[in-house]
């Protein structure tokens, strides 16, 4: 049986007070690790080691280029382990193999990479005002202790995604997995500590957010910022525990995203994208293209090849390279979709295909979910409104451009959106309208990490990516310079 601690000021730790919570995979429910279960005290000793190690010690002095060559040499060593952690990945959260080996172990690599490089090439701004004889210039300073609270639908790829621009940036940081997935986060740790970290700047603290070593973070005085990916609701406490202590906070939170398909779209890309926009990772994706609005001159044409698309999906053991589906994080992960498919019902949608549990041979003791679509689906019901996470999808059909914005725009989210067409103009007309974070235009998913990431609404506060994230890792110091006429 595995056995998982926190990682504390480079050392292997239990809970000061013993606790540990059994970690569960969705392949079968049964327990895989008994993880130490943090509480106040593990938070307290978590951030008064990276207080340490970022008041005293040597990781916020380095130069941009020494903290490169550590960030390189973590990226190395999770390349050289990628089968262990896309493993791992995969049996704790229930992600398809092909996903965790390709894409999320892949990406976290290159996330450390991105930003030590980044952050080794970042430019400054100079103000001269040589007629008054002053000259102003900025000091990027490392901002301080990062609390770095991550969700389990990419534990890897968004725990590396926050880590590596504040470690870039010099910061010292405090990662809290989510509950449901500790063990990449404990790989990560090791990962870290092989390259070379010195002491105190990577901590990863093991449990749960409310009343435990998550809600502890976000109002220890001793942390400076929070970057947190999570649900809309968690970031609503968050931020009112951090405003005691005026912490700057960085939310990624829900989505309901549009993916609007017009008549003249290129059908096969638009089926094969949409398809992907929500039944990749089981539907586990804040991004997901979750309502789907349809040109009413294609609407039943798209149906017919939306539902063949989606009973194509392979549903089965995560661990099988063939699987494109894999079960759903947890039993209550489950229970909540499942609810949701009822309401579905109720609110009248008609059900296209799936809306059942899969209980074929193995698959019967996991948590798996046939790719379900509902049609007709009215903008207003909760299905429409509400964040399902799972593989469920609801379209709508609709007339004009227009309407497909308003569609979109009636949301309290604002996280991502795609736009299916042929015409630049529509492309760029509904690029502008809707309001959210990201739009695609014929595609899905891809991502520059030069470009802002973030949502509007309710789906976020703050933006992380590039210069994005620079803004939010440092503190900005102006010298003023006078010189003598
Ligand atoms: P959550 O927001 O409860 O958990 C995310 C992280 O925050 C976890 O590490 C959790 O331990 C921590 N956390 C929870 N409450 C906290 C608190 N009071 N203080 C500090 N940390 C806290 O999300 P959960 O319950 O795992 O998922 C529920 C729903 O959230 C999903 O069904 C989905 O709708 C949404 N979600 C959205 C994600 C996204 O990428 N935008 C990712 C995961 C979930
Ligand atoms: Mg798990």
């Amino acid at each position: 049986m595995n056995s998982i601690q926190h990682f504390i000021d480079g050392q292997w730790v239990d809970s000061v007070d013993g606790a540990t919570f059994e970690s569960i995979t969705p392949i079968d429910n049964t327990v895989i690790a008994t993880v130490a279960r943090g509480g106040v005290a593990d938070a307290d000793r978590a951030v008064e080691a990276a207080r340490r190690a970022f008041d005293d010690g040597p990781w916020p002095r380095m130069s941009p280029t020494a903290r490169k060559q550590i960030l390189h040499r973590a990226a190395a060593l999770l390349e050289e382990r990628l089968e262990e952690f896309a493993q791992a990945e995969t049996l704790d959260m229930g992600k398809p193999i092909a996903e965790s080996r390709t894409k999320d172990v892949p990406r976290a690599a290159y996330n450390l990479r991105f930003f030590a490089d980044f952050a080794e090439h970042a430019h400054t701004e100079t103000y001269a005002k040589p007629w008054d004889n002053v000259m102003t210039y900025t000091l990027r300073e490392p901002a301080g202790v990062a609390a770095c609270i991550s969700p389990w639908n990419f534990p890897l790829m968004l725990a590396t995604w926050k880590i590596s621009p504040a470690l870039a940036y010099g910061n010292t940081i405090i990662l809290k997995p989510a509950e449901q997935s500790p063990l990449t986060a404990a790989l990560l740790a090791q990962a870290f500590a092989d390259a070379g970290m010195p002491d105190g700047v990577v901590n990863v603290v093991q449990g749960f957010g409310p009343d435990e070593v998550g809600e502890r973070l976000t109002e220890h005085a001793g942390v400076d910022l929070i970057t947190f990916t999570g649900e809309s609701a968690t970031g609503r406490a968050i931020m009112g525990k951090a405003a005691q202590t005026l912490k700057r906070c960085s939310f990624e939170l829900g989505g309901k995203s549009a993916a609007i398909v017009m008549a003249d779209a290129d059908l096969d890309r638009a089926v094969a994208g949409t398809i992907d926009g929500i039944f990749r990772n089981q539907g586990e994706v804040c991004l997901a293209g979750s309502r789907l609005f349809v040109q009413r001159g294609i609407y039943d044409e798209f149906c017919e090849r939306y539902v063949a698309a989606a009973e194509a999906l392979v549903v089965g053991d995560p661990r099988d390279p063939a699987t494109q589906v894999g079960p759903l994080v947890s039993t209550e992960h489950f229970d909540k979709v499942m609810s949701y498919i009822q309401l579905g019902h109720r609110e009248g949608a008609k059900l296209l295909t799936g809306g059942e549990r899969v209980t074929t041979g193995e698959l019967a003791s996991g948590n798996y979910v046939a790719p379900t679509v509902f049609a007709d689906v009215d903008n207003s019901w909760r299905i429409a409104r509400e964040e399902i996470f799972g593989p469920v999808q609801v379209i709508a059909p609709f007339d004009n451009v227009d309407e497909a914005i308003a569609l979109a725009n009636d949301s309290r989210y604002g996280l991502a959106g795609q736009i299916w067409t042929s015409n630049l103009d529509t492309a760029h007309k509904v690029a502008r309208g809707v309001r959210t974070g990201t739009m695609w235009v014929n595609c899905f998913f891809i991502r520059d990490l030069r470009a802002p990431f973030g949502g509007m609404k309710d789906s976020g506060v703050g933006r992380e990516g590039g210069l994005h994230s620079e803004e939010f890792f440092t503190e900005a110091k102006a010298v003023v310079i006078q010189f003598p006429s």
